[in-house]
Formats: C-alpha cells, structure tokens, sequence
C-alpha cells in the first residue's frame, strides 16, 4: 500500500464517519399557535358542570406539531391544549390543509389528539352528549381549533429541515396516582405483577436535532389527566400539561414570551383513563378522613368526596405537577442522545363501527369458541356520580327535567334500552341509552376512527378515547408481540396517544369493566371494548408492517349542518358616560416588592369580540429607556390572570380586572399594564379599544 492510498483511505474513514454521524435521515418540522376559545361565558368540557362557565383568563391554549417526511411519506402529529378532538374538526382541518397543498396530508397521515385539559371552553364535539352541558355548539370555540390546528401543521411544514430523531424514557414520580385503584386490582395478578405501580410512571420522549446538533423540538407523552385545576376554576387554562409545555419552551426559547419562539416543546396524553394528579388522594371535604375506596362516598356530615394535589390551592398544584414532569423531561433532553430512530416512515387509518364488530375467541378453560360483540353505545349510573377528581354534576336521567335547558328539549328524544342492549352491556345498568338517540342528530360515535403511524421502531397508537392505565399497557404488549411475528421487524416501541381524532369517553379492561365505576360505566360500547380494540390495532399492524392496504371502513355521519346551540353571541357593548372604553377604574399603587400583587381594572367590553390569536388582551410592560417599553408578561404567562366582571347586562357594561403576581425573576423597574379589546356598537359593527395604566414602580426588596 502506498502513502496516497493510506492517506485517501484515512481520509475516507474519517469523511463516511462524519457522514453517517451527521447525516439527517428525515425532513422534520415543527410548529405551533394559537388555539385560545372563547374566555368567557362559555361552559368549560370536562367536568360536566354547567355552571363552570369562562370567567377570564390563566394560561392560553397552543395546538403543537410535528411533521416528518423520510422517502416522499410524511405523517403529522398534534398535541392540542383542549378537552378532545372531535371527528368534524379533523374533517375540517384537513379540508383546509387540502385546500392549500392538494393531498399532500389526508385523515390517513394526519393525527390530532388533546391533552384533556379540564379548563378551556367547549361546545366543538358535534355529538350532542358532549355538547349537552355547554348547552350545544359554540361556533367560536370550534373556529379557534379548527383555525389553530391548521396554522401549526402550516407553520411545521413551512419549517421542515433536516434532521434527526432521538428517544428516550424516564421515570416520574410523585405526578400521578389511579383514582380507581380498586377497579385495577380486578384485573389478573400476574399481569399486575409485570408492572411496579398501578398507573404508568413513565414519560416517553421525542428528541428533535438540526444538523449543528441543535434541539429544536421535542415531543412528550405521559399518562395524567390535566384535571390539577378543579371544577371551581372559572379562568381559562392548560391546566399541568400546557403549563409543563410553558416551562420547557421557556428554558428553550428564554427571550420569548408565552407562545412565541422557533423550539416547540409538547406534553401528550396517553393511557390516562384513570390517572389523577391530585396525588393527596380522595378526602371528605370536611373530615379530612379518607373516602370509602370501593364507592369513594364519605359518611354524612364528612362532606363530599373528592381528590385534591400536593398544593395549598389548585394553582399551586398545577404549578408543582407541571413541574415534575417538566424537570424530568428537561434533563431527559440532556442526558445523551438516546436512542436513534433512522427507519422508514409508514401510517394506516381504518373506520370502525364498533357495535357491528365480532370476534371469536376461544375461551381457555373449555377450549370453546366464543362470539364477543360491540354493543350500541349507553351510558352507565356510575358515570352520573362523576369521579373523584369532579363529583358528578352530570344529573340526567331518562325523562328527567334538569335545569339545563337544552337537555330539557331533547331529553323525550332519548329512546328507551332495548333488551338486546340491556344484555350487551350487562353487568353495567344503563342510564342513558345514547345509541338509540338519533335527533336532533347523533348522540355518541358508533364509527370510530383507528390510527398508526410509524416512524422507524415507533409506533403511535392513536386511541379515539381514554383508555385506562391496563388496557393501555395490554395493548401495547399485544401489539409488540403481534410485530414481532413478522420478519425483519426488531423490537417496537408502542406509545398510546389518546384523545386521538375523536371522542368516545372511556375504555377498561375487561375486568374493570365489571366493577363499573365511572370509567367501566363510561365505556360505551360495552365489556369487550377494549378486545376489539386490540383486535383491530393488531389487524392494522400486520397490514402495515407488511404493507398492505386496508378499506377506509364506514365513513362517519356528516354532523355538521343541523347544529343545534343555545348560546348567544355578545348583543352589544356599553360604557358609563363619561368613562370611555379603556378607561381606568382601579390604578396600580406607587409601588411594589417581590412576591406582591399588582391589580389594575379598566372599563372594558366582552372579549369574545375578539380572541387575539397570538396577541394578548393585555401586557405587562417594562420601560427600557425614555421612549421605549418591552413586552415582559402577557395574558399567557403564569404570572398573570385576567377576570372578566360584566357590571350592567341591560347596558352592556362590564369590567376587566388584570393581576400580575411579582415573581423573583422580575426585573427591578418602571412598569405600566396596557389594556387592547374590542367593542361591539350597538348599532353594529366591532371597534378596537385600549388603555393604559399609570406607571409603577417595582422594587426586588
Ligand atoms: C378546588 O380547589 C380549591 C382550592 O384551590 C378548594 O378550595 C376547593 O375545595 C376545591 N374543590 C373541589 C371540588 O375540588
Ligand atoms: C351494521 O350491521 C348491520 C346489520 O348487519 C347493517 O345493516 C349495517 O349497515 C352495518 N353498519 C355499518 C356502518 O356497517
Ligand atoms: C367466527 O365464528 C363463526 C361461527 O363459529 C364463523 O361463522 C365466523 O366465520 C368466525 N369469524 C371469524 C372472523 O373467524
Ligand atoms: C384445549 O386445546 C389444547 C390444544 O388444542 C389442548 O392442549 C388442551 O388440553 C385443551 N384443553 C381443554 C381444557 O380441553
């Protein structure tokens, strides 16, 4: 060997190593806007409570996305801050999308799931179970999904770069509790005992890295519910999910406020089913004494029955939730690579209607094949009684009058259980048997959307509702052993992304199923759910794995146009004489320390005039020099909270009241809060308003 060739053959070594070290196997992409409801007047989806109306504003709601592309075959994930997703808003988003970049994403490629947030205004579900306690759809809430949605999808693709994809996991503690435990305890012994805890502990993240080696992305899924803020809360929030996204974008993005800045960080549902944060446990409210834990009752005079965090109030709770989880994925992004994900890119969708599916199994004690089914779907007692993370204000009953008007309206239009139901859901007892509801449209989904996407060894699992921590982990060891029977295929790693694409409330173990608590009596189509859950998800893994094609399945109905909806939009605004629109009503004092609380009210009008998508009804600004101010805190940020007062409904008045809580990162200084809204004329017509406080000062000391 001569020196020339040693040296183009070192030269070679090192340049393919170089090479393969930093070449970037996909284009990825993310994004992320704006998605903030309606603050107020709008009943909040979650907790069922009709009086839990929008007062104001904590933190706002994102939408986040990726997008990966490797070989011409691109899939987009979306974790949004909101109680679900309903099929008639994907319709929409992807017909927007259509309409700008033709089929280049379709329902095949696109999965849209939500953090469950229990705090942000509902009425965009379509089915009208769901839209009963916000007395039916709300056109605004529904817009600002559909609008933010599409805006991140379009930002993530306008950003695709190259780059690389790393997962890793770790374990949090002290963030979750199960808040059935007596309902997991049903379940077999030795598969209990392939698991330390009775709810998942682990986060499972996505690492995006440029070409410098740059993190500009990073997906998380974890299984709690977002319900840190209970259903006394009146202020807009993405309550310990959206807050641990605040927090991780802020270490990325340090000079950006809430929302803006190029690196989106996400946390995603996953098996949440029957995960609390509120890790203190159920209590009676006035004994302190620990609740009944098969009926979670407390005796008379103890109170009520409910669960609260490891905070003083539920915002210090949501605070300390958030940021456990957010610490443990933070040092997870530091903590070496990970493992590299480099394979290709595949996805498949199928419709299912549940109540027409059969399955034969066979029965392991006598050999004999059995039949199981989907029932039509029925709600159960149990779910009237709520949880212990909300008591039940979910009263109704066949026939019942209640003080919602709308269900007043439709409740003769709920069809009595037929025998053939009555069996099918047998042990559960049926309350409402929302299946054989047809009017003034469908009650609950019989058709249901089911989703895999695959990047390299990752499988997404997109579950069209709450699967509960077991049925969870059955199904990702199913379909982890179902992989593996095919050839080439190395080990998986199954991730359940809930909340995905639809809603059709709970899904328990079998065995669950039988005690019928809330979860087991919101499983709506019936005991063997989740067997024909992991039947389909197995069918589309052999499909996808050995790239076949499956049928789309039975499309589902078309609920759009006969939309039934109680709810009023703004008549019109007023203001006293004298005291314009953005007038002060309550100065600042001179000034303030560390740990204060600065509070300003001005005469303002109803912000569903106007949602300032990536704006803010407010700021706390800081003067920087003689004529200029900076942006420190928005209506987005933790530190502040906005509570809307309408002060005359006959005269349109109303106030708004700005509180900003001095954290000891506050930069010592002259501040001002500007008020911008929107006033509705009473002889029509929108008009821009603002106003300003005087300045103050803010001391550290
Ligand atoms: C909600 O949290 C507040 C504290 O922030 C507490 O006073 C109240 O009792 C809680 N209510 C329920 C139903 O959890
Ligand atoms: C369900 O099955 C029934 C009876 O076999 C059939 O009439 C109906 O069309 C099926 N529904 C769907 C959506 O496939
Ligand atoms: C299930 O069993 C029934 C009767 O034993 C049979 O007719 C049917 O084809 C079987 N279905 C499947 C999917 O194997
Ligand atoms: C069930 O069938 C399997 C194999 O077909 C056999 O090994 C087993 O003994 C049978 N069990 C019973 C209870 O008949």
């Amino acid at each position: 060997m001569n020196f020339s060739n040693f040296v183009f053959g070192v030269t070679f070594l090192v340049l393919s190593y170089v090479f393969c070290a930093q070449s970037a196997p996909y284009k990825i992409g993310v994004g992320r806007a704006d998605c903030t409801g309606p603050p107020v007047e709008i009943t909040f989806m979650g907790y069922a409570n009709l009086k839990q109306k929008g007062e104001g504003l904590h933190l706002r709601q994102y939408s986040r996305s990726f997008i990966v592309e490797k070989d011409d075959k691109r899939v987009v994930f979306v974790s949004v801050d909101a109680g679900m997703i309903g099929h008639a808003l994907k319709r929409e988003v992807v017909k927007r999308l259509q309409e700008r970049y033709d089929d280049l994403y379709t329902i095949d490629n696109i999965m849209i799931t939500a953090t469950h947030t229990h705090g942000a205004p509902g009425g965009f579900l379509m089915h009208l179970l769901y839209d009963i306690s916000i007395l039916g759809f709300v056109a605004q809430t529904y817009e600002a999904l559909v609008e933010g949605i599409y805006l991140s999808i379009v930002r993530a693709h306008d950003n695709l770069q190259d780059g690389r994809i790393f997962l890793s996991k770790t374990t949090v503690l002290n963030a979750n509790i199960n808040r059935s435990p007596t309902s997991y305890l049903a379940n077999p012994v030795e598969e209990r005992e392939l698991y330390e805890h009775d709810v998942d502990k682990t986060l499972t993240q996505l690492k995006f890295v440029d070409n410098n080696g740059d993190v500009f992305g990073v997906f998380n899924w974890f299984a709690v519910h977002p319900v840190s803020m209970n259903n006394t809360n009146h202020l807009v929030t993405s309550d310990n999910m959206g807050y641990a996204s605040m927090l991780l974008e802020k270490e990325y993005n340090p000079k950006d406020v809430p929302g803006k800045g190029k690196f989106v960080g996400a946390f995603a549902n996953s098996n949440l089913g029957d995960v609390s944060p509120n890790i203190l446990g159920p209590k009676c409210s006035k004994s302190g004494n620990p609740c009944d834990i098969l009926t979670s009752k407390c005796p008379k005079n103890e109170g009520e029955c409910f669960a609260s965090g490891p905070g003083n109030d539920m915002f210090e709770s949501t605070q300390i939730i958030a940021s456990r989880i957010y610490e443990k994925a933070s040092s997870l992004i530091k903590q070496g690579e990970g493992n590299e994900i480099t394979g290709d890119i595949s996805f498949i969708h199928q419709f299912v209607d549940v109540p027409n599916y059969t399955l034969n199994v066979t029965n392991p004690t006598t050999n004999q094949t059995e039949i199981l089914k989907g029932c039509v779907p029925a709600m159960g007692y149990s779910f009237a009684a709520g949880t212990t993370d909300g008591p039940g204000m979910f009263l109704f009953e066949q026939g019942t009058v209640t003080e919602n008007p709308l269900w007043n309206m439709v409740r003769t239009f709920i069809a009595k259980p037929t025998k053939e139901d009555i069996n099918c859901h047998s042990p559960k007892p049926i309350l409402l048997a929302t299946g054989r509801a047809w009017f003034p449209y469908e009650w609950q989904p019989r058709i249901v959307p089911t989703q895999l996407i695959k990047i390299g060894n990752l499988i997404l699992t997109g579950i069209p509702g709450e699967f509960t921590t077991m049925s969870g982990r059955r199904l990702k060891r199913k379909l982890s052993e179902t992989a593996l029977e095919h050839e080439n295929s190395n080990n998986f790693e199954v991730v359940i992304a809930g909340l995905a694409n639809l809603y059709s409330s709970y899904i328990t173990t079998n065995e669950e199923y039988l005690k019928q608590r809330y979860e087991a009596a919101s499983t709506i189509f019936g005991p063997h759910t989740l067997s024909i859950y992991i039947d389909q998800y197995q069918r589309l893994i052999r499909a996808l794995l050995s790239k076949q094609k499956v049928d789309q399945g039975p499309l589902p109905p078309y609920l759009n146009d006969r939309m039934l909806s109680l709810t009023t939009g703004v008549v019109y605004d007023g203001h006293p004489i004298g005291k314009d629109f953005g007038s002060i009503k309550a100065e600042p004092q001179d000034t303030y320390r560390f740990g204060d609380t600065v509070k300003v009210s001005f005469v303002a009008a109803n912000p569903r005039n106007n949602l300032y998508h990536e704006e803010s009804y407010f700021t706390v600004e800081r003067q920087v020099d003689e004529e200029n101010w900076e942006v420190a805190f928005t209506d987005a940020s933790w530190e502040t909270r906005m509570y809307w007062e309408r002060t005359s409904t006959v005269l349109g008045f109303s106030d708004m009241h700005i509180t900003w809580t001095i954290g000891p990162d506050t930069i010592p200084g002259l501040y001002r809060i500007k008020h911008v809204g929107t006033y509705k004329y009473i002889l029509g017509g929108l008009f821009p308003y603002e106003g300003t406080s005087r300045t103050f000062q803010v001391n550290a000391q």
